[in-house]
């Protein structure tokens, strides 16, 4: 993951900054009013010269500009309003880094200096390892990113593992139900190292607000959004096996790296870890609406948002040259399935959290 894994770089028709309006910024803009609240809800103010603030999994385009305002000026609200002067915002923007932080820092930094508010660096690395000094940051916030893992779980591409997820690329109703659990475990392994770095990085009394995919089911193997999607891409590959264009092998060792996790998984893993206290939770229900275009369009436009998002890692497991045959056929699949595809779409949850640093005395 972190040598290969980056959404599709520039500002391009592909592009992660051109295909995330549609998803992800739906996503954000339903987490707004609780990103607020978050903020304004957050007894401490930190009277020092510069606040800062992380964005982990920033990646590259304008949903990063956004919320960067969203953070600068509820802040900068909440001092002016308890008559404290505004510190100065440095915002460290962290993401793999095969991320295009150059394309990043030229959206945020074309604004005249005078009417930007804040200073930016990035910081390129895995948010499951330390990122950042100790007690350095004040806010952390992390949107679209928390559900992805450092690594698929090894024994889901073990041919002699219970666990083998042979012809799959995903947890599913009709797979394993050893699968789940495997996945579950590599999410608690990355999620605890997650909340250890965190916990050595933000001051006592700082805050992060997380936002990431979720299921609302006990049911590791139950449909989600994501899941039933993405069984619909592990179609589209096992088509292109059975043509003779990939090779079975190649289906059977590829697994896409990410974890729904419930909301009881995660309080209880939070509460394992000890340093942080959950002090607000939202389940943000359904994704944004295709009902002006047609089914085919849907299809190709839900195929070009998913394509954004993981061609690193397909053209890495199984060649540049198929790239475009996988998602053409996935856009027909999805189009196909589109009736499922649409009513879990509007079920789709997503955990928007905020947590707050415990004193470490
Ligand atoms: C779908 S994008 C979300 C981007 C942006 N936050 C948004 O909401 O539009 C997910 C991002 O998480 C990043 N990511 C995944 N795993 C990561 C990790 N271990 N450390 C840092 N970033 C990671 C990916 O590289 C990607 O840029």
């Amino acid at each position: 993951m972190e040598k290969v894994f980056s959404m599709n770089a520039g500002d391009g028709d592909s592009s992660y900054a051109q295909n995330s309006s549609f998803l992800q910024k739906n996503v954000l803009l339903k987490a707004k009013p609780s990103l607020e609240e978050s903020i304004r809800s957050w007894e401490t103010t930190f009277e020092c010269d510069t606040l800062c603030i992380a964005d982990l999994g920033c990646s590259s385009g304008p949903n990063t500009l956004f919320v960067t305002q969203i953070i600068t000026s509820e802040i900068g609200e909440k001092y002016a309003h308890k008559g404290i002067r505004v510190p100065e915002f440095q915002i460290l923007y962290n993401d793999l880094p095969s991320t295009d932080f150059n394309a990043l820092f030229k959206l945020l930094l074309a604004a005249p200096p005078a009417e930007r508010s804040y200073l930016v660096a990035g910081v390129p690395g895995s948010f499951h390892n330390r990122l950042f000094p100790s007690r350095s940051l004040h806010f952390i916030h992390s949107s679209n990113s928390l559900h992805w893992l450092s690594r698929v779980p090894p024994e889901i591409e073990d041919k002699n593992s219970k666990c083998w997820n042979k012809g799959r690329i995903f947890i599913s109703e009709k797979g394993p139900p050893e699968v789940g659990d495997a996945y579950f475990a590599q999410y608690q392994k990355d999620f605890n190292m997650f909340l250890r770095a965190r916990a050595k990085e933000v001051v006592e009394g700082g805050r992060m607000f997380l936002v990431f995919g979720s299921r609302p089911s006990a049911d590791k193997r139950q449909y989600t959004w994501a899941s039933f999607s993405w069984e619909d891409l592990g179609f589209a590959i096992k088509d292109l096996v059975s043509q003779g264009i990939i090779e079975e092998e190649r289906l059977d060792s590829f697994n896409l790296p990410a974890y729904q996790v419930s909301e009881d998984e995660l309080r209880s893993e939070v509460h394992k870890e000890g340093s942080f206290t959950i002090v607000g939770l939202e389940i943000i229900i359904g994704s944004s609406s295709m009902d002006k275009y047609d089914d085919n369009e849907k299809g190709k436009l839900f195929s070009k948002q998913m394509r954004a998002v993981l061609e690193s890692l397909i053209s890495y497991h199984f060649g540049e040259k198929v790239v475009d045959a996988i998602f053409n056929r996935y856009a027909e699949i999805f189009t196909a399935n589109i009736i499922q595809n649409e009513e879990y779409m509007k079920q789709a949850t997503r955990i928007a959290v905020t947590l707050e640093r415990n004193d470490s005395t």
